[in-house]
């Protein structure tokens, strides 16, 4: 038997990840860049670019391209793609790990059914679902180019299964509407774009399960217990998935949603 490691090698491939310098984004841009690929990240967060920047081009000798900038906000967004075509002939991979989560703090957002507001909803559709939609519509020509071209959207369990409101009691954690409704279109926003991008471009969802980061201790144990491997995920359970797909391993793979849980949603 042969296994094509050679497969799994990234070196001349340049990656875009949206949500670039977030928990996820960051370890997906390691992860990437440990194989070889030269980086583009996207986020609003400045500061944390700048230091994702100069840690991964020493760690994994790699050159990194950063772009503080809101993606919904269109003038922004446009300029960004202007300078990515005049600067890249080619982009091998996208990532979109950009993402209105619940831990931010917007009015409206992270609240009861009654105070979800109208704006909070607005911005989460834009956030994770319209802002990746044109970003990759201004970006897929060049994308036709690689010999490979692999986009993969970060959506979640709960764009596939409805909140189980026991999880949340006593804690002030919350899982708006808004969040699971964008996740859910972003999985069918995966499988219409694989249709319309083929055969040059695959296109593949992931959609992680919670990532024990510093959640109470009452609501990990609670949560553990919905999993069948009795733990929640940690980022690598995550991004190296996601290097699966961007990689030439998964190279007949194209329209899928890879449900990443711990088995949370088969029971
Ligand atoms: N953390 C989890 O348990 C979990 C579970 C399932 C899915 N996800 C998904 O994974 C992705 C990453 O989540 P994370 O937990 O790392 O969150 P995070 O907040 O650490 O990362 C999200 C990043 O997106 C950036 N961002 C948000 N709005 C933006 C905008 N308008 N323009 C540019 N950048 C913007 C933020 O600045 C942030 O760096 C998200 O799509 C999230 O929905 C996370």
């Amino acid at each position: 038997m042969n296994i094509k490691i050679e497969n799994l090698n990234l070196s001349k491939k340049t990656s875009i990840i949206t949500g670039g310098a977030g928990h996820l984004g960051m370890c997906i841009a390691d992860k990437l860049s440990l194989c070889g690929s030269n980086l583009i990240l996207i986020d609003l967060d400045e500061k944390s670019l700048n230091k994702a920047k100069k840690k991964l081009e020493k760690k994994n000798r790699i050159k990194v391209r950063t772009f503080p900038l809101d993606l919904t906000n269109k003038k922004e967004r446009i300029d960004c793609i202007k300078l990515i075509k005049k600067e890249y002939k080619v982009i091998d991979i996208m990532v979109n790990s950009i993402g209105m989560v619940g831990t931010d703090n917007m009015k409206g957002w992270n609240e009861s059914f009654e105070n979800q507001c109208y704006d909070a909803w607005n911005k989460a559709i834009d956030t994770n679902l319209t802002s990746i939609f044109f970003l990759i519509q201004g970006i897929y020509k060049i994308m036709k180019k690689s010999k490979n071209a692999s986009i993969i959207n970060v959506s979640s369990i709960y764009g596939v299964n409805a909140p189980d409101w026991d999880l949340y009691k006593g804690t002030a954690i919350n899982n708006p509407a808004a969040y699971s409704v964008s996740k859910a279109g972003l999985i069918y926003m995966t499988k219409w774009l694989a249709s319309t991008l083929a055969p040059n471009i695959r296109v593949n969802a992931v959609s992680p399960g919670g990532i024990e980061r510093s959640q109470e201790k009452y609501f990990i144990k609670k949560y553990n217990k919905k999993t069948l491997l009795n733990r929640m995920a940690t980022e690598s359970d995550v991004s190296e998935p996601v290097l699966f797909l961007a990689s030439n391993m998964s190279s007949y793979i194209t329209g899928q949603n890879l449900i990443i849980d711990g088995g949370w949603t088969i029971k």
